[in-house]
């Protein structure tokens, strides 16, 4: 395996999972900050670092792409048109032009691509997504999604600048929920979107903000999003996110009402 941009999420989770996972060798890194993928090398015993990611291709099954939001789409289809499957940070990319771009790489080179959309693997979902398959609630009918959190915007990284990750609060949480809802519904296609972004509360001076400081001059993403969307096959959904709600408290809600019966995933229960 080779990792790309080996930052907090690489070094949190993807290394040590991966480092921890039978017949998987750490062969290469490459951040565009060379001490710190020297330093990650280290760390984890991995004996190449290079300096241009297309150096590693060659050496590699398999990469992580954990950069910035900007250069997802970049370099996944450099990596699968190299011949090497991916494993590629979420949000996808910035754009749906830079998403198909990707899948039309990795059909053209039968490579596997793959987005860490990972709340589809917590026990909740998968018992969800089985009971879903099998009818137990009927046609789904209304879909609710909240992912809220209080007065926590990512204080670290570049999560706040527009021009590297492409939105906030919506791009960076609400894309797990929404990415859940519609595997869940077996991807309805939308008809009508209907919403508002916010970032006032960001935009004022001295926000307490339990994730690190934020700077309201340059902040210039969502840090709420509220939205109502409509499907072709006539199901709709509520959908809420937020990094910096006034809410009593942070909540994860997805709740799907059908003709039989109807199912909330977190904590999951079946009604
Ligand atoms: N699945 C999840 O729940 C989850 C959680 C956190 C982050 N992420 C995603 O992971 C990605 C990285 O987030 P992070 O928190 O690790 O950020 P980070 O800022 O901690 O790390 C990003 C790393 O990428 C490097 N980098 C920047 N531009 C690069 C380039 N062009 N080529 C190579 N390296 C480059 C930086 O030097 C840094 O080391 C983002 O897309 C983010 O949305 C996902």
């Amino acid at each position: 395996m080779g990792f790309i941009g080996v930052g907090g999420i690489a070094q949190d989770r993807h290394l040590p999972s991966f480092a921890h996972t039978e017949g998987v060798e750490l062969t290469a890194v490459q951040d565009m900050n060379d001490e710190r993928a020297r330093q990650v090398a280290s760390v984890f015993d991995i004996p190449y670092v290079v300096k241009d990611y297309t150096e590693l291709f060659k050496m590699v099954d398999a990469v992580t792409i954990s950069t910035p939001n900007k250069f997802h789409s970049e370099i996944a289809v450099a990596a699968l048109d190299a011949g090497v499957h991916v494993l590629c940070e979420k949000p996808m990319a910035m754009s749906t032009a830079e998403c198909e771009a990707m899948i039309e790489a990795a059909n053209r080179n039968d490579r596997h691509l793959s987005i860490g959309y990972h709340y589809r693997y917590t026990p909740e979902a998968k018992v969800a997504k089985e009971l879903m398959e099998n009818g137990e609630i009927g046609d789904p009918l209304v879909t609710r999604v909240q992912a809220m959190r209080r007065r926590k915007v990512p204080g670290w990284g570049v999560f706040t600048n527009k021009d590297l990750q492409g939105g906030g609060s919506m791009i960076d949480f609400g894309c797990h929920l929404l990415d859940l809802a519609l595997w869940l519904l077996d991807d309805p296609k939308p008809v009508e979107v209907i919403g508002k972004t916010y970032n006032r509360l960001s935009k004022t001076p001295g926000l307490v903000n339990d994730w690190g400081s934020i700077d309201p001059e340059t902040f210039n993403v969502d840090d709420h999003v509220t939205s109502y969307i409509t499907f072709e096959n006539g199901l709709s959904m509520q959908f809420e996110c937020s990094w910096a709600a006034n809410i009593k408290e942070d909540h994860t809600t997805l709740s799907i009402s059908g003709v039989d019966g109807g199912m909330d995933v977190y904590p999951f229960e079946l009604y």
